[in-house]
């Protein structure tokens, strides 16, 4: 998808992950953290930036594999991601897709639901949500690169 904005640079410096616990990884495993990735990916195809992802669920199923490797590795686990990716490069990864304020929160809304009763259906440890929930509120700033 071609852009058609220049592209924006948010005045503030990509977070650390510090507060995301490594402790999570441990109690939730690979299955349910690719399994709540993939819920996610569900509820983003069907959100108002639903358009930025795959159409056909092969598609979606394949990006959401690639997001669960990037969450295994940020929750504690293995860097499956750097592993079968490369470099994680984020935002740079980003720049192709228009992220702007709006997607932004339709995004975190979407992890939003997702995270919900992730400690009943994925046993997310219910102590390191806030955490997490502060890191992707702030990564995300990150990832804006449209005005
Ligand atoms: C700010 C709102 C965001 C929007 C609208 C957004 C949207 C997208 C889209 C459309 C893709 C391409 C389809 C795909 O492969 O999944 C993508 C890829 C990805 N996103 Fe995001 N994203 C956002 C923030 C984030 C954040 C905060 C993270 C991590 C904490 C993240 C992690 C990833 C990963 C790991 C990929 C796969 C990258 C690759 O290897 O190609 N995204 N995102």
């Amino acid at each position: 998808m071609a852009r058609s904005k220049p592209i924006h640079t948010p005045l503030i410096t990509p977070p650390p992950n510090g507060s995301v616990s490594t402790e999570i990884f441990p109690a939730m495993g690979e299955e349910a953290i690719f399994r709540m990735i993939r819920d996610f990916y569900g509820k983003l195809s069907e959100s108002s930036i639903g358009h930025m992802f795959a159409a056909d669920a092969e598609g979606l199923a394949a990006e959401a594999e690639k997001s669960g490797a990037f969450f295994v590795f940020l929750l504690g686990g293995p860097p499956l991601y750097q592993q079968r990716y490369g470099p994680p490069r984020m935002r740079q990864r980003h720049l192709a897709i228009e992220i702007d304020e709006a997607a932004r929160q339709e995004w975190l809304r979407c992890f939003g639901d997702v995270l919900e009763d992730a400690t009943e259906r994925y046993n997310f440890p219910a102590e390191h949500l806030e955490g997490f929930i502060e890191f992707l509120v702030k990564f995300s700033a990150w990832m804006v690169n449209a005005e």
